[in-house]
């Protein structure tokens, strides 16, 4: 690895992101924990902190513009470039689908990643990284047949797709999302929608030699997996890591699972 790569992790006061940013400085990078309060992500960048200066830490809620605006400038000033960004914030509501929840599910985990990426893209170069933090649980097979082939349409555009996730949204609003097609997980369409960005950002990012892969981590024991998850989170975070050290040349447009490809 080239000396003093930098890796940006959304959501990394916690669970995967913070284990995640572990191994990435233990790989020999320099890795900046960020998240949504500013106590949580300057505990957790303390715990990793070893007296070098190979972890920093910033504010960054990927559901808020103006967050993610100061992230980015505070990145041009301190640091200028990224070589690896982990797209990892997520939330899963339990208990409850309505308009809100499905709301607050397709905003974090989809338009999060999606403005995040945008805002740092010019902060990468030839053979940077991007991962998304996905689920098994959104494989295409949660969709009906016709929205499964609207989602899988090598033609699909940014548009579409963004627009496919706000019909999700207001179909629950409305009751009609099983007769559309849609199952009653916002989660499960959040994880679809952000693998099929992957696929359309691998693409529109190829001839600038950047890679875009979506990772299941497997189901892990965190606070959103819960205690009766069967792996640990060294092992989940491992799957990301994964993606995150791909030499150039790696594979791009994919998913992932302890680096073996998984069906969309
Ligand atoms: N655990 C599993 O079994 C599993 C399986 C498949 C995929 N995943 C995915 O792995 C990723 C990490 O999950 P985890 O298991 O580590 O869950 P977790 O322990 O609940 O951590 C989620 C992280 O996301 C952050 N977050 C939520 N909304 C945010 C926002 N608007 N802006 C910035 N940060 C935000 C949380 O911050 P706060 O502390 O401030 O809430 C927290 O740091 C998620 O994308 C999840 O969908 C997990």
């Amino acid at each position: 690895m080239e000396k003093h790569e930098i890796a940006v992790v959304t959501g990394a006061n916690k669970g995967l992101g913070f284990e995640t940013c572990r191994q990435l400085k233990e790989a020999g990078m320099h890795v900046i924990l960020t998240g949504r309060d500013e106590e949580r992500v300057r505990n957790a960048a303390q715990r990793l902190h070893t007296g070098s200066s190979d972890v920093s830490w910033a504010v960054l809620d990927v559901q808020d513009t103006a967050s993610i605006s100061m992230f980015a400038e505070e990145l041009r000033g301190k640091w200028g470039k990224i070589d690896v960004l982990v797209n990892n914030a997520g939330v899963s509501v339990i208990g409850r689908f309505d308009e809100p929840s499905a709301e607050l599910t397709i905003d974090t985990n989809f338009f999060g990643p999606l403005r995040v990426t945008d805002a740092l893209l010019p902060f990468m170069s030839k053979g940077s990284r991007i991962v998304m933090v996905s689920s098994g649980m959104g494989q295409l097979s949660c969709l009906s047949n016709e929205l499964r082939r609207r989602f899988e349409s090598p033609d699909l555009t940014r548009d579409e797709l963004t627009g496919l996730m706000r019909e999700f949204v207001r179909s629950v609003g409305d009751g009609t999302y099983s007769r559309k097609g849609w199952p009653s997980s916002a989660y499960s369409v959040s994880k679809a929608g952000l693998n099929m960005l992957t696929r359309l950002l691998s693409k529109e990012l190829a001839p600038g030699g950047i890679m875009v892969n979506s990772v299941h981590p497997g189901w892990v024991r965190t606070d959103m997996g819960g205690p009766s998850a069967p792996r640990d989170i060294v092992a989940g975070a491992k799957s990301i890591v994964w993606a995150a050290l791909l030499q150039s040349k790696g594979p791009s447009g994919g998913f992932f699972h302890d680096g073996k490809p998984m069906q969309w």
